[in-house]
């Protein structure tokens, strides 16, 4: 009887320690998958955080200064914000910047490279594609100068902007409107009365090389050959809702009297520049 009591005993026992590592053995093959899982996440983690790195900051040869644009158009990259999200406040709020930038104007640039991925665009610059855009689907028309107005409107505006422009451009400025005060109300008017969504330039005549202010509907830009008047562009100002509308709602007014206190004018003058020199290139 205690034999068979010890045997009962022994079988009961084996059982135990039996399940026991079984269930250990579960438990460690769970864990080491768990592990081997948050490992595979944040490796996709960090590729995607460089993915999205390298798409903005892209190559140091493209940065959305004037002559990178004669560079065929496969290659343009979508350049960084040259400043932080809320470099631009009080007059652009973070969150509007954040969306502008990185939702709207991303946009922009993605289907422009899908618009013209495998066909000969892929070759010509922006400058070319511009200059013969009447000949080009409304989704180039739209997304290439969604693409590049954008990257003007950036570059033109920064955190300690405002003040006056100098040097050359001031006299310019000066002979064509009469005075700084004169030209800023002149664009600014040209901003308030552009009808729906659109855009308002200063810009250099492409034949007489003289500055002129025009607005445009949409995406399009003075560069178009369906501009009424062509000209390089040097400052943009961008009146489409997306821009100010969650600070300022409807008071778009409001906005372009402000837009002026974060102009660039240093890269302003720069385009200005950059135009004497390669303005026999432009078509
Ligand atoms: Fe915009």
């Amino acid at each position: 009887m205690k034999n068979i009591f010890i045997a009962i005993l022994f079988v009961f026992g084996t059982l135990f320690l039996s399940g026991n590592l079984l269930a250990q053995k579960v438990l460690s093959t769970k864990s080491q998958a768990k592990d081997k899982s948050d490992v595979i996440k944040q490796k996709a983690d960090v590729s995607k955080e460089t993915a999205t790195l390298s798409a903005t900051a892209g190559s140091d040869a493209f940065t959305g200064k004037a002559e990178d644009w004669f560079m065929p158009a496969a290659e343009t990259i979508f350049p960084a914000l040259p400043y932080s999200y809320s470099a631009l406040e009080p007059v652009i709020d973070k969150m509007t910047v954040e969306l502008h930038y990185d939702k709207h104007h991303r946009g922009y640039f993605n289907n422009f490279k899908k618009a013209i991925e495998n066909s000969k665009l892929e070759k010509m610059s922006l400058y070319e594609i511009f200059a013969s855009i009447s000949e080009q689907s409304m989704t180039v028309r739209n997304n290439a100068g969604g693409y590049y107005n954008h990257v003007l409107y950036w570059s033109n505006m920064s955190a300690d902007g405002g003040g006056e422009p100098s040097g050359i451009l001031q006299k310019h400025i000066i002979n064509s409107f009469g005075s700084y005060e004169a030209f800023v109300k002149e664009m600014t008017e040209a901003a308030k009365t552009r009808f729906g969504s659109g855009w308002a330039w200063l810009a250099v005549d492409l034949k007489t090389k003289e500055l002129f202010i025009t607005s445009t509907a949409n995406q399009d830009n003075p560069l178009m050959d369906i501009s009424d008047r062509r000209g390089y562009p040097i400052l943009a100002l961008d009146v489409w809702e997306h821009a100010y509308y969650l600070n300022y709602q409807n008071k778009r007014a409001d906005y372009i009297d402000n837009f002026w206190k974060k102009v660039n004018w240093k890269d302003v003058e720069a385009r200005f520049d950059a135009f004497e020199k390669m303005a026999g290139k432009l078509k």
